[in-house]
C-alpha cells in the first residue's frame, strides 16, 4: 500500500514536515531566549511596547478588586501578563502559557525582579493542549506567538475551550504591510537589518531570518479572521496598526 503523504508547514520560507516545526521553532526560542527583551526593542524601534499597549488596553482588565483572570498563550518572558496584572486591579492575575523552558525561564527571572511573581504564573504548556480546564479564563492573549504554532486551528480551538463565556480573545501579530513606500522600506529592513542586528548583538543571524520569514508566510487579516470564525470565536475583527506592520485581532466567546 502507497504511504500517505506527510502533512507539510512552513518553517519561514522552507517546507518541513508537520511533526518537525515545533522542534525547529524550539531551537530557535532556545538561542534567543537571553537577548530576546532587548532584541525585541532594537527590531522594533520600541515600537512593539506600543503595540503591546494596545492589545492590553483592549484586554480592559478591571481597575477595581474584581477577579480577573488572563491567559497570555507563547507568553515566552511575560511582557503581557506583567503589563495587564500592572493595569489592572487587585484580583487581577495572569497565567504566561509557553513551550519553551528558557523563555519561561527568563520571565521568572523578570517577575521576582519586578515582584510580580505572586500574580504571574509561569506554566509549561503546548499552546495545541493547554492544561487548564474549560472555561476557566476571563480573556485570552497570544502576542506574536500564534505564527510559530505547526497546528494554528488546533490552538485556536484550544484558546476558544478555555475561555469562558462572554471573554474576549485577542491576537497580536505581525500583519501585512498596505501603505505604498513603507511596503519596500519594511520589506529591505526586514531582510537585511534585522538578521544583521541579530548576528551583531546575539551572534547569530539565522533564527532572525526566520522570525522574518514566518512573518511573510503567516496568513493575511481577512483569512486568520476566517480561522478565528472556524474556531467558534465571535464577533470578530481586526485592526492595523502602525501601516500594517502589526494587527490586532479580537474575537468573543458567545
Ligand atoms: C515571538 S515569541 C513571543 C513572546 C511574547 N508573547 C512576546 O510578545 O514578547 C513567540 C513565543 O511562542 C512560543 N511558542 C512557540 N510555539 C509554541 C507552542 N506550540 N505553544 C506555546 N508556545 C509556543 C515560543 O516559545 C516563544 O516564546
Amino acid at each position: 500500500m502507497a504511504k500517505a503523504k506527510e502533512k507539510q508547514a512552513d518553517f519561514g520560507f522552507r517546507r518541513v514536515p508537520l511533526g518537525d516545526k515545533q522542534a525547529l521553532v524550539d531551537d530557535v526560542f532556545h538561542s534567543v531566549a537571553r537577548r530576546y527583551d532587548l532584541m525585541n526593542d532594537l527590531m522594533s524601534g520600541g515600537l512593539h511596547r506600543a503595540w503591546k499597549d494596545a492589545l492590553v488596553t483592549a484586554i480592559n482588565p478591571p481597575k477595581s478588586d474584581r477577579a480577573f483572570a488572563l491567559l497570555d498563550v507563547a507568553g515566552g518572558t511575560g511582557d503581557i501578563s506583567f503589563r495587564t496584572v500592572t493595569a489592572g486591579g487587585a484580583g487581577t492575575r495572569a497565567t504566561v502559557a509557553d513551550i519553551n523552558a528558557e523563555m519561561l525561564g527568563v520571565g521568572r527571572e523578570r517577575a521576582f525582579g519586578q515582584a510580580l511573581d505572586d500574580v504571574v504564573t509561569f506554566v509549561d504548556a503546548n499552546a495545541e493542549s493547554l492544561p487548564f480546564p474549560d472555561k476557566s479564563f476571563d480573556a485570552v492573549s497570544i502576542a506574536f506567538g500564534i505564527r510559530n504554532v505547526p497546528r494554528i486551528d488546533v490552538a485556536l480551538g484550544e484558546m476558544h475551550r478555555v475561555l469562558r463565556l462572554g471573554g474576549r480573545f485577542l491576537c497580536l501579530e505581525f500583519s501585512s504591510v498596505d501603505v505604498p513606500g513603507l511596503d519596500a522600506l519594511y520589506e529591505l529592513y526586514s531582510f537585511n537589518v534585522v538578521p544583521a542586528l541579530g548576528r551583531i548583538v546575539a551572534g547569530d543571524a539565522e533564527p532572525y531570518r526566520y522570525l522574518v520569514e514566518s512573518i511573510r508566510r503567516f496568513p493575511r487579516p481577512n483569512a486568520f479572521a476566517d480561522m478565528m470564525r472556524a474556531a467558534g470565536f465571535a464577533r470578530v475583527s481586526h485592526r492595523a496598526l502602525t501601516g500594517g506592520i502589526v494587527a490586532l485581532h479580537s474575537g468573543w466567546r458567545l
